[in-house]
C-alpha cells in the first residue's frame, strides 16, 4: 500500500481542464489527496489499490461531474450598501456616466463604505462570497477601491482577507485605490494618484496586498496617471491588472500589457493593437458579462481576435453594487456563452485555467497530481449543464484544499 491519502473521491466523471482544450474528460475518474494536493488524478480503474486502503474518508460521489474550483478573478464584493435605485433610474434612461457624473455611481458606494465600521463591512460582505462560494468558487479576487483613502482602502482589504480566513475560500487582495476621484481631491486628480502610490506602498508593507488595478477610463483615470500607478506597483514587485476599455478605447489594454500584466479587465472597446499586445505579453482577457448584460452594452469585446492571437480568455462576475449585482459565477458563464458566444468550454476553461492566471496562481485550475485539492462535485451530466442552467442549486460538494467548505 502507498503512504496513507487523507481523502480518495470515486463514482463521478472528471472534467481536468488538463492540457491545452476540452474539457479534458476522464469518465469514472477517482481523485485522492493528501495534505491539501492531489495525489492521484485519472481513472478509477488506475488507483493503486481499493479506495478504502487508500484513505480512511472514502467519498462515493453517486454519479455527476467533478470541475476544478472555480476562480473568481475579479469582483468587488467588499462595500457596503446596495445602488438598486441607480438601477432604476438606468432603466428610466440614465446613463452609468451621467450617474457617476453627477456624484453618484462608484462615489455614492465610497459614502456607504466609508460609513460603515469594520465588522458592519465584514458582516454585509460575507454572505456575497458565501453565495459564490456555494455555487463552486474556491478562490476568489476582491478589491479594494470604494474607500479611497488610506484607512478605509485598509479596512476593506482587511475584511477581504478576513472572508478568506472565516470560509476557508483562497482570496486574492487588489488595490484600486485609482478607481475613482474622491469629492475632496476634485481638480487634483495628479495629487490623488501621488497619494494613492505612497498609500500602495505602505498597505503593502502591512501584507494586505497582492496585486494592483486601476480604472483607466473618461470617468476614472488617465493614461498617464494609471501609468504612474503601475510604475509605483512595479517599485514594489507587485503584479498589475487593469479596468481596461470598458466603456471608450483608452488604450489601457496596451498600457497593461506594456507592464506585463496579469490582466486587462472589460476589453468590450479593445482596438487589433491592444491585443496584439497583450498576445505579446501573455495578458489574460478578462471578460465581464455581467456588467455587460447590466449596462445593456452592445459593443462586444474583440472576441476574434483573442482567438486569433490565442489570448487567454477568463470569465469573472466582477460582483460589485453598481454594474453588475452579480453573485454566481456559473451565471457569469452563462452570460458569457448568451451575450459574447463563448462555448461552454470556454468558459469553463475561463473560470479555471485562465481564471487563476489571471491571479498568477500557478497552483490550481486544474485537476491536475500536484495542485491544490480545490474541486467541485456538480449534480450534471454533461459539463455543458453548467452554462445552460440558468441559477439553481447545482455544486453538491465543494472542496478546498481538500476540506469540504459546503
Ligand atoms: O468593474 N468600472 C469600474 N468599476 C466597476 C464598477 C464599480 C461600481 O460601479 O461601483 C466595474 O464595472
Ligand atoms: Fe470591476
Amino acid at each position: 500500500m502507498t503512504e496513507a491519502w487523507d481523502g480518495v473521491l470515486v463514482g463521478a466523471h472528471l472534467a481536468t481542464l488538463d492540457g491545452g482544450a476540452g474539457y479534458g474528460a476522464i469518465e469514472d475518474g477517482a481523485l485522492g489527496w493528501r495534505d491539501g494536493r492531489f495525489t492521484f488524478v485519472g481513472p478509477r480503474a488506475a488507483l493503486p489499490d481499493a479506495p478504502e486502503r487508500l484513505a480512511d474518508a472514502v467519498i462515493d460521489a453517486g454519479g455527476g461531474w467533478v470541475t476544478p474550483g472555480l476562480v473568481d478573478c475579479h469582483t468587488h464584493l467588499v462595500f457596503a450598501g446596495h445602488r438598486a435605485a441607480e438601477f432604476e433610474q438606468r432603466l428610466l434612461g440614465a446613463s452609468y456616466e451621467q450617474i457617476a457624473r453627477s456624484g453618484g455611481g462608484i462615489l455614492s458606494t465610497v459614502r456607504a463604505t466609508r460609513a460603515a465600521d469594520e465588522d458592519t463591512l465584514f458582516a454585509q460582505s460575507l454572505p456575497r462570497a458565501r453565495a459564490l462560494l456555494g455555487d463552486g468558487v474556491t478562490t476568489l479576487e476582491i478589491k479594494s477601491g470604494y474607500g479611497l483613502d488610506l484607512d478605509d482602502e485598509r479596512r476593506m482589504l482587511r475584511v477581504a482577507r478576513r472572508i478568506g480566513q472565516s470560509l476557508g475560500v483562497g482570496v486574492r487582495t487588489t488595490f484600486l485605490g485609482a478607481h475613482a476621484l474622491p469629492p475632496e481631491y476634485a481638480n487634483r486628480a495628479d495629487e490623488y494618484v501621488s497619494r494613492v502610490c505612497e498609500w500602495l506602498a505602505e498597505l503593502h508593507g502591512e501584507g494586505l496586498v497582492d496585486a494592483v488595478d486601476a480604472f483607466a477610463e473618461r470617468i476614472g483615470f488617465g493614461i498617464a496617471q494609471t501609468r504612474r500607478v503601475f510604475e509605483a506597483a512595479r517599485a514594489l514587485g507587485l503584479p498589475v491588472k487593469l479596468h481596461a476599455d470598458q466603456l471608450s478605447d483608452g488604450g489601457g489594454a496596451a498600457l497593461v500589457a506594456e507592464f506585463g500584466g496579469l490582466s486587462a479587465d472589460h476589453v468590450e472597446h479593445t482596438s487589433d493593437a491592444g491585443v496584439r499586445a497583450m498576445a505579446r505579453a501573455g495578458t489574460v482577457a478578462v471578460l465581464l458579462p455581467g456588467a455587460f448584460h447590466v449596462l445593456r452594452e452592445t459593443q462586444l469585446p474583440p472576441l476574434d481576435a483573442f482567438r486569433a492571437h490565442r489570448v487567454p480568455m477568463a470569465v469573472a462576475t466582477d460582483c460589485n453594487p453598481g454594474t453588475s449585482p452579480l453573485l454566481s459565477l456559473r451565471q457569469a458563464m452563462q452570460l458569457a456563452c448568451t451575450h459574447f458566444r463563448l462555448t461552454p468550454e470556454e468558459a469553463l476553461r475561463g473560470t479555471t485555467v485562465h481564471a487563476a492566471r489571471a491571479l498568477g496562481l500557478d497552483d490550481r485550475g486544474a485537476l491536475r497530481t500536484g495542485l491544490r485539492a480545490d474541486f467541485v462535485h456538480w449534480n450534471i451530466d454533461h459539463p455543458a449543464e453548467l452554462c445552460y442552467w440558468l441559477g439553481g442549486p447545482l455544486a453538491r460538494a465543494v472542496h478546498a484544499g481538500g476540506h469540504r467548505l459546503c
